[in-house]
């Protein structure tokens, strides 16, 4: 009789252990949805390479949308969401870009649980839990953390022209004249959103810290001389940047530095990802990098996530990809080829690059704040009407009229009251 016992509890203990099993073995497609294509790919490419080992029977259907930063990605995203047509899962930038757009229109599902069930509010830093979170729950997991603010250079190339490493724009327009007298571009650029990318580091220098934040906060108006002045300055910084600069992608422009036809290029880290893994350059002696000029002890950060659309096709497999996506394995599988630094905070930094290893230091130590252009800071009102805000300026040259469209676009995105 006993024995009878303990074989039927070992048969439910079976099942159910079979059961729990087959819950976990997802299959099927996965649609994984970015704007990391072709030179942007290898980083993404090791994760799924992880999950695929995972998970052999899921099919990843890796859907990229060419374009830097992801102007065009988010064109096709939108009209699939609003169609009901959502990819498995998608990249999206933590901050506003996430949560005034797709939480805010009840499009995305909380993923608190799995933060409870992976022990991860308290392996990432507060501030990103807080990017990521409303009080009604936590909607995406954050792969990586990039920084916006960095200028790059060849230094053997600085030898040559004899120009040193400028730590403020005072010091780059100095040097400005010098450099094109050489033939040399001293600062080169690329297309629409490469602008906005270079004027977010200018008005981070001018304003600070606290004027930054006070813009997104709602409490400084972009109206304010202080505001206006970033303008004057960015216009005499365009001066000193090649003409072609509207049909450049951002890796061509980071290509007149490597073949010695510009000085420098103001760019996020994904530039070191370029450098390092495409182009097969040594970070600290083949090329290297300093903060924007008067950024020093500023970090302008961003940080890529994946999140659960609601309705989204095959959750089980997606459930696992997100799961990968916030564990240390696959943060340090990722990023080491994307030149961000983990957003776990058990990453294992020896297996970063120079650069790498130089950003975790930085993040660690300086202040830190979100960049408008990769979606921290700021609603798709706002960076979609922003882009229209640089087209002014560039058409004009007007600082005072493209400040008072940029309050009135700030005011019609809720951000500005
Ligand atoms: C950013 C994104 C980075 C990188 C970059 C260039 O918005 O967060 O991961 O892809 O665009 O495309």
């Amino acid at each position: 009789m006993r024995r009878q016992k303990l074989f039927i509890v070992g048969l439910v203990f079976g099942l159910v252990a079979a059961l729990a099993g087959c819950q976990q073995k997802a299959s099927g497609e996965l649609e994984i949805f970015s704007w990391w294509a072709g030179d942007e790919g290898p980083a993404l490419q090791a994760l799924i390479d992880v999950y695929t080992e995972q998970n052999p029977d899921v099919t990843v259907n890796n859907a990229t949308v060419t374009g830097g930063s992801g102007v065009e990605a988010r064109a096709v995203l939108k009209t699939r969401m609003q169609g009901g047509d959502p990819p498995s899962t998608f990249q999206v930038h933590a901050g506003q870009e996430l949560i005034g757009t797709w939480v805010e229109a009840g499009k995305m599902e909380d993923l608190t649980f799995m933060f409870e069930e992976q022990g991860w509010l308290d392996k990432y830093p507060a501030g990103l839990i807080d990017m990521i979170s409303t009080e009604d729950g936590i909607w995406s997991v954050p792969v990586n953390i990039h920084r916006s603010n960095v200028l790059w250079y060849i230094p053997e190339n600085l030898d040559t022209w004899g120009v040193d490493v400028p730590g403020t724009w005072a010091e780059f327009l100095d040097i400005c004249p010098d450099l094109q007298a050489q033939g040399i571009i001293p600062l080169s650029l690329g297309q629409n959103w490469t602008h906005n990318h270079l004027w977010e580091a200018v008005a981070v220098s001018e304003l600070g810290v606290d004027g930054w934040n006070a813009l997104w906060a709602g409490e400084k108006a972009f109206t304010d001389a202080d505001v206006v002045a970033t303008w004057d300055l960015f216009a005499d910084i365009l001066e000193c940047t090649n003409d072609d600069a509207a049909s450049l992608s951002w890796q061509q422009a980071t290509d007149l530095v490597i073949n010695g036809d510009a000085a420098f290029n103001e760019m996020g880290d994904w530039a070191a990802q370029y450098f390092t893994v495409i182009k097969g350059m040594d970070g600290g002696t083949d090329y290297n990098w300093a903060p924007s000029p008067g950024t020093d002890g500023i970090f302008i950060a961003l940080s890529d996530s994946f999140g659960l659309p609601d309705g989204a096709p095959n959750r089980p497999a997606t459930l696992a990809w997100l799961e990968l996506c916030g564990s240390v394995e696959g943060q340090d599988a990722f990023n080491p080829l994307k030149g961000s630094i983990a957003a776990h905070l058990d990453s294992d930094l020896s297996l970063y690059t120079a650069y790498g290893q130089s950003a975790a230091a930085d993040w660690a130590s300086d202040d830190v704040v979100g960049s408008l252009v990769h979606g921290a800071v700021a609603n798709e009102t706002f960076m979609n009407g922003f882009a229209t805000v640089m087209e002014l300026f560039l058409a004009g040259g007007d600082a005072d009229a493209t400040c008072a469209a940029a309050q009135e676009l700030c005011e019609d995105a809720g951000i500005c009251n």
